[in-house]
């Protein structure tokens, strides 16, 4: 045996691992895009031994699984899978995982070992510690590497203060941060897209381009996770992370390479430019709100001011971007699950066809759906047939579901476990660019914690969102599109 290769899932009996990780390593393993000889050990509070925790992963992963782990695919994979009963906090727990570590690479010239942290983020530090005093994250024989999930700190604060404990212990290249929306094939795609074809890059800037939007709704209350979401709120659970991602991708400079470093310079780039409203300007610049119903959710503080909706303007300023709208909004309890892009290009410089008594031509709008429909849509005008000059809006459709009918659309963490053990970090999120992310939302964060902040506005569950985020855009003379679902 000439290699082994072990991910050791710290939290392994967590949601994550049930729902996210096994399911995805079971489908890798089936496709075969597992390096040989790899082991996965769980490592996690609960008592278990090996069968006790396999069986208990095996109906997490078929009753959680998108799409669920059958029998087949789960038995040729389960033997891969062991279990150490863990207390983070006790030294002892890491020398007991050394001892599997060893007892599995027993015999191999090379061992690479993938740390997981599936944790609730205050035990990262502990989790890195307990690693390093085991001498676990020194790297002999092959490579050590760290997974970390998000939220990565709570404010710029928090995240560098967890950036030097990581990197006290691990390298920078070692460090595999998650953005899960960056393993999103849709997502992926929006490179390809932006990148693989010539005729939109001349288009993508200040003078073709009015405004961009970004929206990730969806229609699930915070449910069981208040525990998590009532002292997050939206702007750390989707803002700070997806939707900034989601801005990068679609704002950023053509990389000169595929190479990870290129891409993620060109994504740090973007935030980098992205002006800084301070508290005073984020309360003319963002709505806050809450859904009804919120307070009384499980969990949640009798008297909680957490937003579970937000909707921002930003501005990206370089040459390529200086003046145009960036607006974000995200919220729980909506009216539908979307995350879109659209790009809303300039109307046409002059309307010929006003006499005709036809209200003006619709914008063009390229939507660009992440999902859960992933595709686009282009909108443009076109005469309505009989009519004299009636103009209508018609859309220009690609969907992955009918071109690529038949064509599996692999789940997030599938492609980025297979990055992670491959060492290809394109898809993870460097040090400096969540640095950046919070530096943007900082302000933001202390706008809406001060009691003097604008008002909280309440929304109906299953509505599009308050009123005064329709207000954001009207103040411009925009309004929010969405072409990628049924229409608001
Ligand atoms: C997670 C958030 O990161 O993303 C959740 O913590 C949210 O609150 C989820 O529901 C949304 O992800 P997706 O892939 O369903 O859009």
């Amino acid at each position: 045996m000439s290699s082994v290769t072990t991910i050791v899932i710290i939290g392994g009996t967590g949601d994550l691992a049930q729902r996210k990780l096994l399911p995805a390593l079971v489908r890798l393993a089936a496709k075969g895009r597992l390096p040989e000889n790899l082991a996965v050990i769980g490592f996690a509070r609960a008592q278990h031994d090996d069968a006790s925790y396999r069986e208990l992963m095996w109906s997490g992963a078929h009753e959680h699984g998108d799409p669920p782990v059958e029998r087949p695919a789960w038995d040729a994979f389960a033997p891969r899978l062991s279990y150490v009963c863990a207390d983070l906090a006790d030294p002892a727990s890491f020398d007991t995982l050394r001892g599997r570590l060893e007892a599995i690479e027993a015999g191999a010239e090379r061992v690479d070992r993938l740390f997981y942290l599936a944790i609730s983020p205050a035990l990262f530090a502990p989790a890195i510690a307990g690693l390093e005093a085991a001498g676990l994250a020194r790297e002999e024989k092959g490579w050590r590497r760290v997974v970390v999930e998000k939220p990565f700190g709570h404010d710029e604060e928090s995240a560098a203060e967890l950036d030097r404990r990581i990197h006290a212990v691990f390298g920078e290249s070692q460090v595999y941060r998650i953005d899960h929306y960056l393993g999103k094939e849709t997502v992926q795609n929006l490179l390809v897209f932006r990148f693989a074809n010539a005729i939109f890059e001349p288009l993508w800037n200040r003078n073709y381009i009015d405004n961009v939007q970004i929206t990730a709704s969806e229609e699930v209350t915070v449910g069981d996770r208040a525990g998590y979401y009532d002292s997050s709120g939206v702007v750390r659970d989707m803002v700070q992370n997806h939707l900034l991602q989601l801005l990068c991708l679609v704002a950023m400079e053509p990389p000169s390479s595929q190479n990870a470093e290129s891409l993620r310079s060109k994504r740090v780039e973007v935030l980098d430019a992205v002006r800084r409203w301070s508290p005073k300007e984020f309360a003319k610049n963002a709505v806050a709100g809450q859904y009804d119903g919120y307070l009384d959710e499980r969990g949640v503080a009798p008297d909680s001011r957490t937003p579970t909706y937000a909707a921002m303007r930003l501005f990206i300023d370089n040459w390529r971007w200086q003046g145009v709208p960036f607006y974000l909004r995200s919220g729980k309890a909506m009216a539908g699950k979307r995350s879109e892009i659209a790009i809303q290009f300039k109307a046409p410089p002059l309307t010929i066809f006003a006499h005709q008594g036809s209200q003006d031509p619709a914008p063009n709008v390229l939507a660009m759906c992440v999902g859960p429909d992933g595709g686009f849509h282009l909108r443009f005008s076109t005469k309505v047939p009989d009519q004299a000059m009636l103009i209508e809006s018609a859309h220009m459709e690609f969907h992955y579901r009918t071109s690529f009918a038949g064509h599996e659309i692999p789940e997030a963490y599938q492609r980025l476990l297979e990055d992670a053990l491959a060492g290809d970090a394109s898809l993870f999120i460097r040090s400096d660019q969540i640095a950046q992310a919070w530096s943007i939302v900082d302000p933001l964060l202390r706008c809406w914690a001060d009691p003097a902040s604008p008002k909280l506005e309440r929304y109906a569950t299953g509505s599009w969102g308050p009123a005064a985020a329709d207000e954001l855009l009207a103040q411009d003379g925009f309004a929010w599109q969405s072409l990628c679902g049924h229409d608001e």
